[in-house]
């Protein structure tokens, strides 16, 4: 009776997980699919508990709240910016949880079970440890080269792709070693061997990913979380664990498809440490003569235009200066302008970040286009403002082939009759790498902090407005 409860429970939490990955495919229906992870999670829990039998309830109690405080302080603290680290670190959480699920099964086996069923148990053990220690050691990797602790630039040590595979192969000869172990013996050394070695190829494999495409890696690393749990789940035969997890590997080794073939590299070469993947780190500094602007001269080029396109990036998040865009595109359209937005996939610092802060800012959804929908309009674009972006539109992915984002795809702002790009210095931006954008002959600079120009601008518009008939706003 319990048992059919507790299924039914977990079909329903199930299908809310699956609600869920809908709701957040969009910015309008994310809060939607929020909630109803939550409640999936709440469903999950408690039908847990009542099949078990409320076994090690206290337990789970404390660690609830222990862990829901933590995760309460943790998301009102983290600022935006850092979201793609917390991340990181929940991914590792998750891999670590699988791995010590494994040993803690392994060490308390039912030595009784023989034969073909202990075989397979014995390989879910295995394969769950080595997927979670390469998942948590990956990901600390990549929480600390996002958060900057680490270089950004690849590490490439010499035949690292056959070290790769000595690793490798090594896990499986322990694999095989582990699951062959007689039932007297205890295969423990084997396993945690295979957990060392796994930890060192999960450390490699990110730290042979350059700058730009850390986005994929972490998507690729939130993949392999989801495969640990439904490893875990196979190894504690918990149907609902087998499904999420697989709803969560298969979600994320679907989002890094497309973010590879957005970023133009190959799925697998980053699946293996980027193999056949450029490890330049520089290439020729840029030739030509960089031209400041002010605020009211960009004010004067937004008003005498008929087509805008902004295009936000990371420093825009930083800066927080998406509620004066917003304010800004709202009077310029009102007065006739055609204002566009321009997203490039991996714009800021994690999938859709762009997104979320200008539906935050109330920009209308239908103004804000993906990179394909507007990268052939540029060349009909009166002014292309760029707040904070930098890689993103990097002329060198196209025009230099030395170029460490080689063959990225970019947004193609330079073919638009004058660019502005609002940014603090001439630094580089996440794949530490020079743009030629800002010395082309119709690109303007306009130097400070985001927040503190769009504010300017925006005063300037509202001021070229005031006494005289004008339609802005
Ligand atoms: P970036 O190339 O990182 O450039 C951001 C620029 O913003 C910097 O050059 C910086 O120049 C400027 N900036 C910083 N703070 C600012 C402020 N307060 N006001 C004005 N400007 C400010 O950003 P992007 O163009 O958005 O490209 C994203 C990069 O991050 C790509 O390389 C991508 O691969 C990587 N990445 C993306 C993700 C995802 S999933 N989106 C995840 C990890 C990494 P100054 O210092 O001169 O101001």
């Amino acid at each position: 009776m319990l048992n059919g409860i507790g299924s039914m429970a977990w079909l329903g939490a199930a299908t809310l997980f699956i609600l869920s990955l809908r709701g957040l495919s969009h910015p309008a229906s994310a809060r939607r699919g929020n909630i109803y992870g939550v409640a999936g999670m709440v469903i999950a829990v408690l039908a847990t508990l009542l099949v078990t039998g409320g076994a090690g309830l206290q337990i789970v109690l404390v660690a609830a709240v222990v862990g829901g405080a933590i995760g309460t302080v943790l998301a009102k603290r983290v600022a935006m910016t850092q979201m793609p680290q917390l991340v990181a670190v929940l991914h590792s959480f998750v891999g670590l949880a699988a791995t010590l699920i494994s040993v803690s099964n392994y060490v308390s086996r039912d030595t009784s079970m023989a034969g073909v069923e202990r075989v397979i148990h014995d390989t879910e053990i295995y394969v769950g440890a080595f997927i979670g220690t390469v998942t948590f050691s990956g990901s600390i990797i990549a929480f600390l080269k996002l958060q900057g602790t680490l270089s950004g630039k690849p590490l490439a040590l010499p035949a690292r792709h056959l070290l790769n595979a000595v690793v490798f192969g090594a896990c499986v000869v322990l694999g095989y070693r582990f699951v062959s172990t007689p039932a007297g013996e205890n295969g423990l050394y084997a396993l945690l061997v295979m957990c060392v070695l796994a930890a060192a190829l999960g450390v490699h494999l990110v730290m042979a990913i350059g700058g730009a495409d850390m986005p994929v890696v972490v998507s690729m690393l939130n993949s392999y979380s989801g495969w640990a749990a439904a490893a875990t789940g196979f190894m504690l035969d918990n149907d609902l664990l087998v499904t999420t997890g697989a709803l969560v590997g298969s979600s994320g080794a679907i989002l890094s498809y497309i973010m590879c073939r957005a970023m133009n590299r190959s799925f697998v070469s980053v699946i293996l440490g980027g193999f056949g993947a450029s490890t330049s780190t520089g290439s020729a500094a840029p030739q030509g003569e960089v031209v400041p602007t002010t605020v009211d001269e960009v004010g004067s080029l937004l008003r005498d235009a008929s087509e805008v396109v902004i295009v936000p990036g990371y420093g825009m998040a930083v800066a927080q200066a998406q509620g004066t865009i917003s304010e800004i595109t709202r009077r310029l359209r009102a007065a006739g302008v055609r204002v566009r937005f321009a997203i490039h996939p991996v714009a800021g610092r994690l999938p859709g970040h762009m997104n979320v802060l200008l539906a935050e800012a109330k920009v209308p959804y239908d103004i804000v286009l993906e990179m394909d929908e507007i990268n052939d309009e540029f060349t009909e674009t009166d002014v292309v403002l760029v707040i904070g972006a930098n890689d993103i539109v990097n002329p060198g992915a196209q025009e230099d082939a030395s170029s460490p984002i080689a063959g990225m795809p970019v947004l193609e702002v330079w073919k638009a009759r004058t660019v502005v790009v609002s940014k603090r210095s001439m630094a580089t931006g996440y794949a530490g790498v020079d743009n030629p954008l800002f010395y082309k002959d119709n690109t303007r600079m306009l130097f400070g902090d985001a927040k503190g120009s769009v504010d300017a601008l925006l005063r300037q518009l509202e001021a070229a407005c005031a006494g005289r008939h004008c339609q802005l706003g």
